[in-house]
């Protein structure tokens, strides 16, 4: 099967060009001059499908680099399962996924690796790789970091915060740390200071302040800024790599600045919720359906921080400057009906998570629309840098001869309105998105290939979507 995209404006990382991309079964065969000829015939009358990009930008699949589908946590599973979360991000442009396989305390890493195979396996729409949660670190975990490197499993997240649940200790973060220094795996970390939110927490509701608001209040950025800072030292002292997941307090950022510019092998990601939402706006909101506990629909950590600190505006400028290499989503959502539900009254039992996965190659494109980023850094934080981040550039993130035929035909003159109701394909019974306007449209996607949103309809398959085994980061020497 060979397809050709024609007429469009192919952008990649470092630059744009008008070009036509020809795809012969899963791959890009090659970048052409628009019009070409092959011996003498035009290109277009020889292949099995066109699609007219004439006016729209041509870019490579998105690539999100964290996501939740399934997540067991706070009492609950989180509400996308493979097939819903990946056939949602397949309508936002998202042709690649990688999701955090779930150890807690006890649990056997190699066991929950398997597990999570078997709940992907032909059920995903669009590739997916894995990271993995380790959430104690004991021999037996460290021993299996090693295998999972060679199972394309080559980044592993450990967490500052919730004691009891995730939480791993300084001295649990140093063995892990030692450990990805020596096997090259790239450490993430869920950086919170947890004991001092933990307090916090404890305080607030004594004084009984149970609404979602205080979830935000209770999470300040100096907690995320003493976390971040201290990995960044145990990341020092052990040589590991380090990338600090959903990054949201200017003062975090700062951290990671500084240690880059030491030369450090740190890194930062921060997400849409981040860059649109604040404390005040939404944690803060007050409607008829759900009175003061509205705002427990955007209750994630780290949390949305106030609207008057300067976060949002931070966060643009570190991704303009490269103090934050990309944007993921933490696709995480729950649902209000019956999940978010089990913190009314105490907004520390509210599971913690929001969903995006089928809005943050739109989302981010609007910071192209306002002049935030160029076209090709919204390229490169949406597609290129996860790529390379994690281990599958060449492959993934780029419109070249050689690469899987993951391809995006974005529309900007196109329109998207993220409704009110059910208008996304999330398994979400709310958008933590609605009412949002964009400038921009997704109108073709393509997965290796394979034709999985057009015209406004999804005709991929389920099933589709493959195990993306992962070398490890390319960032690192
Ligand atoms: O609130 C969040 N972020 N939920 C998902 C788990 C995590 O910490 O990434
Ligand atoms: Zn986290
Ligand atoms: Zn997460
Ligand atoms: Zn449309």
């Amino acid at each position: 099967m060979k397809t050709l995209i024609t007429g469009g404006t192919v952008v990649n990382a470092s630059g744009r060009s008008r070009a036509d991309v020809l795809i012969d079964g899963e791959q890009i065969v090659a970048l052409l001059e628009p019009g070409s000829t092959l011996f003498g015939v035009d290109l277009a009358a020889s292949v099995d499908k066109v699609v007219d990009a004439t006016g729209k930008y041509v870019v490579p699949g998105g690539i999100d680099a964290h996501t939740h589908m399934e997540m067991p946590f706070g009492g609950t599973f989180a509400a996308d399962t493979f097939t819903t979360g990946t056939t949602a991000a397949a309508w936002g442009g998202t042709t690649t996924i990688v999701d955090f396989v779930v150890q807690y305390p006890d649990q056997n890493v190699l066991d929950q690796y398997a597990l999570w195979h078997d709940k992907a396996a032909g059920n995903c729409a669009v590739d997916y790789g894995f990271h993995q949660i380790l959430s104690d670190v004991q021999d037996s975990s460290l021993a299996a970091m090693d295998e999972l490197i060679d199972e394309g499993v080559t980044s592993f997240k450990l967490f500052m915060a919730y004691k009891g649940v995730f939480l791993s200790d300084d001295g649990q973060i140093l063995r892990a740390m030692q450990k990805a220094a020596d096997n090259g795996a790239m450490m993430m970390m869920h950086a919170e200071n947890g004991a001092v939110i933990d307090v916090l927490v404890q305080q607030a509701l004594a004084a009984g302040n149970t609404s979602p608001f205080f979830h935000g209040t209770t999470r300040p950025w100096q907690a995320e800024a003493e976390a971040t800072s201290r990995a960044i030292m145990l990341a020092d002292l052990t040589g590991a790599p380090l990338y600090v997941v959903h990054v949201s307090a200017k003062q975090a950022v700062e951290q990671i600045a500084l240690a880059r510019d030491k030369g450090q092998n740190v890194f930062g990601e921060t997400c849409p919720q981040y860059l649109y939402l604040s404390l005040e706006e939404q944690l803060g909101a007050v409607s008829e359906q759900w009175g003061d506990f509205e705002g427990a629909k955007w209750v994630c950590s780290t949390p949305l921080r106030s609207k008057h600190e300067g976060h949002q505006h931070h966060m643009w400028q570190a991704l303009r400057t490269n103090d934050l290499q990309l944007v993921s989503t933490d696709h995480c959502p729950f649902c209000m009906a019956d999940q978010k539900e089990l913190g009314r009254g105490d907004f520390s039992k509210i599971p913690n998570g929001i969903g995006s996965v089928e809005h943050r190659m739109d989302l981010m494109y609007q910071g192209v629309v306002t002049g935030q980023i160029s076209l090709e850094r919204w390229v490169e934080i949406t597609s290129v840098t996860p790529a390379r981040m994690f281990g599958m550039y060449g492959r993934k993130g780029v419109l070249a001869p050689g690469a899987d035929a993951d391809v995006v035909v974005y529309d900007p003159a196109g329109h998207t309105s993220i409704g009110l109701g059910k208008t996304h394909h999330s398994n979400l019974d709310y958008s933590p998105w609605e009412g949002f306007e964009i400038d921009g449209h997704v109108d073709t996607v393509i997965s290796r290939g394979q034709v999985l949103v057009a015209d406004d309809e999804f005709v991929g398959r389920v099933g589709h979507g493959k195990y993306v085994k992962r070398d490890l980061s390319q960032y690192l020497v």
